[in-house]
């Protein structure tokens, strides 16, 4: 079945612990999470989904312990070289959200390596947010706005937004139980279907998703207009 979805955002929640379950430490759970992401890159590449956006590391994930921060760090890295061959395999566009200025220059060039070799992909776009917060997201639209001097209004705020290029998201989705956005997407968010599962990301499953994606297909959107 072909969705009308097209842009699916998803916080990664339950890494953490799946591992503990496990008798593991959290490191075990952000591989298989990692895991995880190539997996559900692969299969909404398959459904025909246009844009997937994943929420990596938060601005507030820098408050971890030091080690989980430069566990993850490295797993970037690792992800990313192990998954250039994948990504061109399947005519993937790799891009990212978020600020990077803060990461290693080892990440950051690592980012713009798999950027430029999948530039001209025309498949599904995986989007990772790097150092994002929607908060964040928003002041650094604004302050673009203002050096600009262009006017102040929800049009151009938007047009400045990180994800001004892969449009509007159609869902959120949200693994690990908790019923909250964390800084994800909030802007973006106003008219999305949010979808909120208690299964640990490194549990989420094709199946899981097309379900969610059939429920999407019954959701009356009105964008708060009335019933056509
Ligand atoms: C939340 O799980 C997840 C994160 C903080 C980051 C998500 C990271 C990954 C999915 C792995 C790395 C990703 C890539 C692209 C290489 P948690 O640790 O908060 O889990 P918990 O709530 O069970 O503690």
């Amino acid at each position: 079945m072909k969705f009308s979805c097209q842009h699916i955002g998803i916080i990664m929640d339950g890494n953490g612990r799946w591992a503990q379950a496990r008798g593991k430490n959290r490191s075990f759970g952000h591989e298989a999470g990692a895991v995880k992401v190539r997996e559900m890159t692969r299969v909404c590449s398959n459904l025909g989904i246009r844009y997937l956006t994943l929420y990596a590391f938060s601005t507030e994930n820098w408050k971890r312990p030091a080690l989980e921060v430069s566990f993850l760090m490295k797993l970037m890295i690792k992800y990313l070289k192990n998954e250039l061959p994948l990504l061109i395999e399947n005519n993937v566009r790799f891009e990212t959200i978020g600020d990077l200025s803060p990461f290693s220059s080892a990440l950051r060039k690592q980012i713009q390596i798999t950027k430029d070799a999948t530039a001209h992909h025309i498949g599904l776009t995986q989007v990772l947010a790097l150092n994002y917060g929607a908060h964040d997201e928003i002041v650094r639209a604004i302050q673009r706005l203002n050096e600009a001097k262009i006017p102040l209004n929800a049009e151009a705020i938007e047009r400045h937004l990180d994800t001004a290029p892969f449009g509007t998201i159609d869902m959120i989705i949200r693994t690990g139980g908790d019923t909250r956005l964390s800084n994800f997407l909030l802007w973006q968010a106003a008219y999305s279907e949010l979808f909120f599962t208690p299964t640990l990301w490194p549990d989420f499953s094709a199946e899981e998703l097309e379900g969610m994606l059939e429920d999407f297909e019954q959701r009356e959107r009105r964008f708060g207009g009335l019933n056509s």
